[in-house]
């Protein structure tokens, strides 16, 4: 599967050195390092800014995915895509009718763009805002935390997105996130991943690149 691309959440790694878990996930393999931006008001958690974001631009080439769990995110998206987040995703759970108008404004800011639901959010509540994405996250976890069990329904939504994503007939990606493992990769590949956020999985592994590598062919 070779358009599989894997993107490591930092939220799991050690935050003491994170400039070196960059350095060793860019030699790992990792297609993408997925950033997850907490506010505590959207999710019962609190992790990191736009600083970080800034300070990992300059260690790696690797995209940088910005996951915004925050509210308001239309306050800090110039801010992510000038510390030079390549994806920023906004949970429609946080925009509601205002999305639409978020993704543009990330679109204008020379970013992509994307839009996440959460494993209870029905699918149809984004089918407007398809077009208009680079990227689609599917979460198959509640936002908040790392290590947390896959939900089997998140199956349902990625095949309902996948639908909406071939029909719009247009280049966006469909992104998994939340539990993965060797466990259950190949049933949302299967489901139409694209892009295989893990967490967890790569951060407790002894080999990350052989975790990675079988994250990817599994
Ligand atoms: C949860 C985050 C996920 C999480 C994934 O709110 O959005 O990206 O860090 O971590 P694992 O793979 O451990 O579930
Ligand atoms: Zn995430």
């Amino acid at each position: 599967m070779e358009n599989i691309k894997i993107a490591p959440s930092i939220l799991s790694a050690d935050f003491s050195k994170m400039g070196e878990e960059i350095i060793s996930l860019e030699n790992s393999g990792a297609d993408i390092i997925h950033c997850d931006v907490m506010d505590g008001v959207f999710v019962p958690n609190i992790t990191f800014g736009i600083k970080m974001v800034n300070d990992i631009r300059k260690l790696t080439k690797l995209p940088l995915d910005a996951h915004l769990m925050i509210i308001n995110p239309e306050n800090y998206v110039e801010q992510f895509a000038k510390a030079g987040a390549d994806f920023i995703t906004v949970h429609y759970e946080a925009c509601k009718e205002k999305l639409a108008s978020v993704l543009q404004k990330i679109k204008n800011a020379g970013v992509k763009c994307g839009c996440v639901i959460n494993p209870d959010t029905d699918p149809e509540k984004i089918k407007d805002v398809v077009p208009l994405c680079d990227m689609i996250l599917v979460m198959s976890v509640f936002p908040g935390f790392g290590g947390q069990k896959f939900i089997p329904s998140a199956l349902d939504s990625l095949r309902k997105v996948k639908k909406m994503i071939l029909d719009s007939k247009k280049d966006i990606l469909l992104e998994i996130d939340g539990g993965i493992n060797l466990e259950n990769v190949s049933l949302v590949k299967d489901a139409g991943a694209d892009v295989i956020v893990a967490g967890n999985t790569v951060f407790s592994a002894s080999d990350r690149s052989e975790i990675i590598k079988k994250l990817r062919e599994n």
